[in-house]
């Protein structure tokens, strides 16, 4: 095949989602193969930067979900050492995984996300914060949502429907990161966007190995809306979201012309707020009116896996999977 490539796919590695990233990875590879290039496997690990320069792929191929793979660190990294890579840069890693960061720049830029505040573990400890925490209550009302600053998967995501329940979500949410915003609860239906920055002139498959801003990086464009119908009554949480069965997914998700356009423009507007490239996928809540759009969050690398939300949302546009994922690598050479 002309143009064809040697990858290194970056998967697995010791963040808490390791097992999705390891199936993320598994399942792009076996895409990269079936596009003609030559795949090197990487389960990420201390001796990734002497491995990435003694097989010298012409680029890395980002499959790692949570910490390391999706702040900005691996990103980081390929820049230092000189390697094209998938997906947003270091800056949009970092405000997109940074929960409480992305929600302040949503909230400043005008990007409807539901009203909250910020609290951090230190400050309960050195600034005598846990006494804020009532008039946080007062102000937001309960059901409260409190959540790691910068998980994946709803790990960590916990509600509370009264003072009393406050204090044991919040640690729970502190048992994963320092930081948590306290959200309040929407009820309503869960939904995300995925956004794909348009096919490069076609030079970017065929650029020189090494050569950065090889092709134009074509406007991004939104998938359609996908809902995640949680089977049982109970919370979206991890185990359900993973598990085949569990959850059912319509995509594109009933929804009325306006809303669903609403959702994708809400989309692409937080994709270009945040500084994404490549691919991204928006979650967002849609309130019970059917009217109220707002953004929770922002995933710069989306699951690839089987029941993933970016493979279905690009299956319901016309884009299989082998052709998502020749867009997802060719944003190495758009940067
Ligand atoms: N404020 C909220 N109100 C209601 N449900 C929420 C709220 N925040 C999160 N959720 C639920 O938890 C899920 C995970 O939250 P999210 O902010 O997307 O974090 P992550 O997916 O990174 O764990 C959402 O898809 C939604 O079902
Ligand atoms: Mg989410």
């Amino acid at each position: 095949m002309n143009g064809a490539k040697k990858v290194a796919v970056l998967k697995g590695g010791p963040s808490l989602e390791r097992q999705v990233s390891l199936r993320s990875g598994a399942h792009a590879q076996e895409a990269l193969v079936r596009l003609g290039h030559e795949v090197v496997a990487l389960d990420v690990g201390p001796e990734l930067v002497p491995e990435l320069r003694a097989r010298q792929p012409d680029a890395a191929f980002i499959a790692l979900h949570g910490r390391d793979g999706e702040d900005g660190t691996v990103q980081a990294l390929m820049e230092a050492i000189g390697i094209p890579y998938t997906g947003s840069g270091p800056a949009a890693c970092a405000r997109c995984t940074d929960k409480v960061l992305a929600k302040y720049l949503m909230r400043e830029a005008g990007v409807p996300t539901l009203e909250f505040h910020f609290l951090r573990e230190e400050s309960i400890r050195h600034l005598g914060a846990a006494a804020a925490v009532a008039d946080i209550e007062a102000r937001l009302g309960f059901p409260l949502v409190v959540k790691p600053a910068s998980q994946g998967s709803a790990l960590g995501v916990k509600f509370a429907r009264s003072s009393e329940e406050l204090p044991g979500a919040m640690v729970g949410a502190f048992s994963y990161d320092g930081n948590i915003p306290i959200e309040r609860y929407a009820k309503g239906r869960d939904l995300a966007v995925s956004v794909l920055d348009g096919a490069a002139d076609g030079a970017a498959a065929s650029a020189p190995p090494g050569r950065e801003g090889g092709a134009a990086r074509g406007a991004p464009f939104a998938l359609p809306v996908v809902e995640a119908v949680p089977r049982e009554e109970a919370f979206y949480d991890y185990e359900s979201r993973y598990q085949i069965g569990m959850t059912t997914f319509a995509c594109p998700a009933e929804l009325d012309a306006h809303t669903a356009a609403r959702a994708q423009e809400l989309a692409l507007e937080v994709y270009g707020l945040l500084g994404c490239h490549g691919v991204a996928r928006v979650d967002l809540m849609l309130g019970p009116d059917g009217g109220e759009l707002w953004v929770l969050e922002t995933n710069v690398v989306p699951g690839l896996t089987e029941t993933s939300l970016l493979p279905q949302a690009a299956d319901a546009a016309g884009i299989g999977f082998d052709e998502l994922i020749a867009r997802v690598l060719a944003s190495a050479w758009t940067r």
